[in-house]
C-alpha cells in the first residue's frame, strides 16, 4: 500500500488516503488501489460500512496534474483512467466520505461518489478543472446537474470557485458538518450504525436509491469522458495545467 493507510474500527473499515504532500492528488495507481481496497471491504463479512478518509489539509486536490500535463487526448483515451472509477459504484456496501479540507476536482467527485458526506467545518468542495482549461471527468457534470440542478451546477462548474462545508450543506450535497477534529470519528460513528442494520436491505435500498437517480448515469459519464479526453487537444489545457505547475496565472486563448 503506497499511498493508503487502513484500519478496521468495529465493524468499519477506515481507508485514508495518505499522499499528503501531494494534497493527495489522485494519480492513477493511487486510485487503482483505493478502488481495490473498497472492493476488498465490499467482499469481507465482518466489514459492514467503509469510511473514505484524506488528511487535514486536503481529502484530496483531485487528479494529479503533473500526471496529466503533457498526455494527449489519444494518451487519455488510452489510459482509460475511469474504468476504475466506475467500479466504486459497484461496491455495495455503505461508503461513507469524510471530508477535511479541499475536496476539489477529482476529490469532489471522489466525495460524491460515496454514498454519504460528512464535512468538517473547514472542508472545502469544488470543481475548478475549468481554470486549468479541463473539465470534471469522474462524474462531476452529472452527479452535480442530477443533485443541484442546472442553474447551481453550471456556476459551479463555470467558475470553478469552492464552496464552504456549510454551502455543500445547504446544497443536499453533504449530510453534516461537524468540527475538524470530530470528523472521522463522527463518519465511523454512523459506519457503526449503520453495521447494526441488516446488510442484504441496505445493499438493496442502496440499490434502489442508486437507479431512483440513474436515468442514464452510464451514457452521461460516458458522454463526460469523451468530452474531457477532447480537452486534451486543446492549447489551452496545455497551458492551464503548466501554468499551475509554474506556479503563474494562465493566459487562454480558446483553441
Ligand atoms: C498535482 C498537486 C495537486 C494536483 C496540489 N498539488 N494539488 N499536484 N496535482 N491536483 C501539489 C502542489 O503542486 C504542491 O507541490 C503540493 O501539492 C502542495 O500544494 P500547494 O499548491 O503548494 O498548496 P496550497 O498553496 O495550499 O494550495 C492548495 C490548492 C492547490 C488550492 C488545493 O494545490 C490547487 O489549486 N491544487 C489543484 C486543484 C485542482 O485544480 N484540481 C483539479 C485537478 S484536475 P510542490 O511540489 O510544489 O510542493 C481533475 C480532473 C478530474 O481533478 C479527472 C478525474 C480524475
Amino acid at each position: 500500500m503506497a499511498y493508503l493507510s487502513i484500519h478496521d474500527d468495529g465493524p468499519v473499515r477506515v481507508i485514508r488516503i495518505a499522499r499528503d504532500e501531494r494534497l493527495n492528488a489522485l494519480n492513477l495507481a493511487l486510485v487503482d488501489e483505493l478502488v481495490a481496497a473498497l472492493e476488498a471491504a465490499d467482499t469481507e463479512t465482518q466489514v459492514r460500512a467503509i469510511v473514505v478518509t484524506g488528511g487535514d489539509k486536503a481529502f484530496a486536490a483531485g487528479a494529479d496534474i503533473a500526471e496529466m500535463a503533457d498526455a494527449t487526448a489519444v494518451d487519455m483515451k488510452l489510459r482509460d483512467q475511469f474504468r476504475a472509477w466506475d467500479r466504486i459504484r459497484g461496491v455495495h456496501k455503505p461508503v461513507i466520505a469524510a471530508v477535511r479540507g479541499f475536496a476539489l476536482g477529482g476529490g469532489c467527485e471522489l466525495a460524491l461518489a460515496c454514498d454519504l458526506v460528512i464535512a468538517s467545518e473547514s472542508a472545502k468542495f469544488g470543481q475548478p478543472e475549468v481554470k486549468l482549461g479541463l473539465m470534471p471527468g469522474a462524474g462531476g457534470t452529472q452527479w452535480l446537474a442530477r443533485r443541484l440542478g442546472k442553474a447551481r451546477a453550471l456556476e459551479l462548474l463555470w467558475l470553478g470557485e469552492p464552496i464552504t462545508a456549510q454551502e455543500a450543506m445547504a446544497l443536499g450535497l453533504v449530510n453534516r458538518v461537524v468540527p475538524d477534529e470530530a470528523c472521522v470519528a463522527e463518519a465511523v460513528e454512523l459506519g457503526k450504525r449503520l453495521a447494526e442494520m441488516p446488510p442484504v436491505a441496505l445493499r438493496c435500498i442502496k440499490e434502489a436509491v442508486y437507479q431512483a437517480m440513474d436515468t442514464a448515469l452510464a451514457d452521461g459519464l460516458e458522454a463526460e469522458r469523451n468530452l474531457f479526453y477532447l480537452l486534451f487537444a486543446t492549447e489551452d489545457a496545455r497551458e492551464g495545467m503548466r501554468a499551475f505547475m509554474e506556479r503563474r496565472t494562465p493566459a487562454f486563448r480558446g483553441r
